[in-house]
């Protein structure tokens, strides 16, 4: 297949895209603004292979977005492009309303003027918080914070496309990523690179919020399944197969990465902070899909992918990062371990 893919050079945007183009042979143009958490050496792996172009520019930009189509001639869009992380959506929301509004509705004006199939990539948050049980894609949208509510309106705007205009639109909702080339704002690669740095271990509140890891590499499957399989105007959530309490992730990190359980330290918890998520992938199991990768195993994994990997680390913890850092937690990183 041609694609367009949105936000290519971000965390599992660039997994999807060494996918596609490796296993899959496609075609991939990415589009990507190279926000503080886009970067080409993401995509470094596939470094000369002609069946992938890179072009920097802004989903919001419909020249940039019509450039691309006109690079890759993509019969497909798959959107991935925003902006990621909740703690920087109660900080500064604005961003978040360009980028998922604006940036998703420019997408979808495109390819409704050349017909393209469409796939917008969402996350369960838009579901907000379930104590118990699980959530189907036919639960109601209850998003906690700007992030989830701007991520919920992308979503509302895209099944408009199809219920109005008949574009083919499929949506995908997956649980919490996790895995290599992860930005380490994020809770599990934070708080391996704070390990291996004898860093505080920032737990907010009592730990007790429970999440639901999925390795990017599985999420990124089930895109593909979708993409190829998934039925037109439909919602397919993914999910991983573990659930996982935050303070048991942070007690495992500590014990593969042999840092001290002195440096956990509980902190003020986020505004607004969801409790739990739990996500049924019934729907895009029927596609044909399962995840193949168990939490305790990919968590091993993606510990050792950082402690390998210095040179894609150093250079982030050492720019924008470590501002972000010292305003989110109120401290400086250490150095060098
Ligand atoms: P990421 O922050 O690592 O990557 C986002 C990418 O989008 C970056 O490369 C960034 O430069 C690019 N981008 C941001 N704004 C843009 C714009 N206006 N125009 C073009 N490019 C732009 O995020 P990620 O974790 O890889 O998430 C990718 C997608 O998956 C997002 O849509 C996210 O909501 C969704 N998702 C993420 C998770 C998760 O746990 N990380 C879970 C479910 C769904
Ligand atoms: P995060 O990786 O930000 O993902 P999300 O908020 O989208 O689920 O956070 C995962 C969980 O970890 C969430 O419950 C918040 C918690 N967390 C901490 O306890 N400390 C931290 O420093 C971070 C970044 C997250």
């Amino acid at each position: 297949m041609r694609l367009l893919v949105c936000g290519g050079a971000g965390f599992i945007g660039s997994t999807f895209v060494r996918q596609r183009v490796r296993e899959h042979g496609d075609e991939v143009t990415v589009l990507d603004k190279l926000t503080y958490a886009g970067r080409e050496e993401n995509l470094s792996e596939l470094a000369g292979d002609e069946r992938l172009r890179f072009l920097k520019g802004a989903i919001e930009d419909p020249r940039a977005v019509a450039e691309a189509i006109e690079l890759g001639a993509p019969e497909a869009i798959v959107n991935f492009a925003a902006e990621t992380h909740v703690d920087r959506s109660i900080a500064a929301p604005d961003a978040f309303v360009r980028t998922h509004a604006l940036g998703t509705y420019v997408l979808l004006e495109a390819a409704r003027e050349r017909a393209l199939r469409y796939v917008q990539v969402s996350t369960d948050e838009v579901y907000g918080s379930i104590e118990v049980g699980t959530f189907t894609e036919d639960s109601p949208l209850a998003p906690s914070s700007p992030y989830s509510a701007t991520k919920a309106a992308a979503d509302l705007l895209a099944q408009s496309y199809f219920h109005t205009y008949g574009l083919p639109v499929t949506i995908i909702r997956g649980s919490n990523n996790y895995g290599p080339y992860q930005y380490p704002e994020k809770l599990i690669p934070l708080m391996v690179l704070n390990a291996m740095h004898g860093d505080p271990l920032p737990v907010y509140g009592d730990g007790m919020q429970v999440r639901n890891w999925i390795h990017a590499s599985d999420f990124s499957r089930a895109i593909g399944h979708v993409l190829e399989h998934g039925e037109p105007g439909e919602v397919y959530n993914a999910g991983g197969p573990d659930e996982e309490a935050n303070i048991t992730v942070v007690r495992r990190i500590i014990e593969l990465t042999g840092a001290s359980e002195s440096q956990m330290e509980h902190v003020a918890d986020r505004p607004g902070h969801d409790r739990r998520y739990s996500l049924s992938s019934e729907k895009v199991r029927a596609l044909g899909w399962e995840p193949r990768c168990r939490f305790e195993e990919g968590l091993a994994d993606t510990v050792a992918w950082y402690r390998d990997n210095p040179s894609w680390w150093q250079p982030i913890r050492s720019g924008e990062y470590r501002e972000y850092y010292a305003r989110q937690y109120g401290q400086a990183l250490g150095q060098a371990p």
